[in-house]
């Protein structure tokens, strides 16, 4: 794709811990950020996320949408198949997600999860919780989003819990890796 078009968000100072409640009332700071006339016409957004590190989360926006960046770790992973049993839609048939994504992890690499922070209820931002077993979630919590706004869950792939509000998963905008550090969000036909 023309470079031009590219920009350029520098995810180094927007990581998130990997435990607790992370707040995104300051959602990131980037040395380049598109203008907004460029996030409104939805042009792609590049995103390095080299210091990215597995148990942590970065948000960037993409077309006025939240968009959740999360390096999952082993751990992390291994919970994907222990919930399906719990979940509305564990093979994601009725959520929406790219080709690419519609697997157990949804996502193009499995450590990476590339989702919208936008509860598919009525669209309240989903808190990334990935501790275990909190006090206010239950012992059979294993880590995923949490809608503050009417209490939908989504385990760690953005599949959503039965039970709860929200119809849907959380959406998989498409995406692709440029290279092992770089996720291009909005575009998922690139030259590399
Ligand atoms: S908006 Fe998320 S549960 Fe209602």
């Amino acid at each position: 794709m023309n470079n031009d078009r590219r920009k350029l968000l520098i995810a180094a100072t927007t990581l998130y811990g990997g435990v607790g409640i992370a707040s995104f009332a300051t959602p990131f700071v980037s040395s380049f950020q598109p203008s907004t006339r460029a996030l409104a016409i939805g042009a792609p957004v590049e995103v390095d996320i080299s210091l990215l590190e597995p148990g942590s989360i970065v948000k960037v926006e993409w077309r006025g949408r939240a968009i959740m960046i999360v390096h999952r770790t082993v751990e992390m992973l291994e919970t994907l198949s222990n919930v399906a049993n719990q979940l509305s839609d564990p093979e994601s048939q009725a959520s929406v997600q790219p080709n690419y994504a519609s697997n157990t992890h949804r996502s193009l690499k499995p450590e990476i999860l590339v989702v919208e922070g936008v509860c598919t209820h009525l669209g309240c931002a989903p808190l990334p919780r990935f501790d275990v077993a909190p006090e206010d979630l239950g012992n059979d919590w294993r880590g995923g989003f949490y809608c503050p706004c009417h209490g939908s869950k989504f385990d760690l792939s953005g599949r959503v819990y039965s039970g709860v509000p929200a119809p849907t998963n959380l959406t998989v905008p498409p995406y692709a890796f440029l290279d092992d550090n770089r996720v291009i969000i909005g575009e998922d036909t690139v030259e590399t």
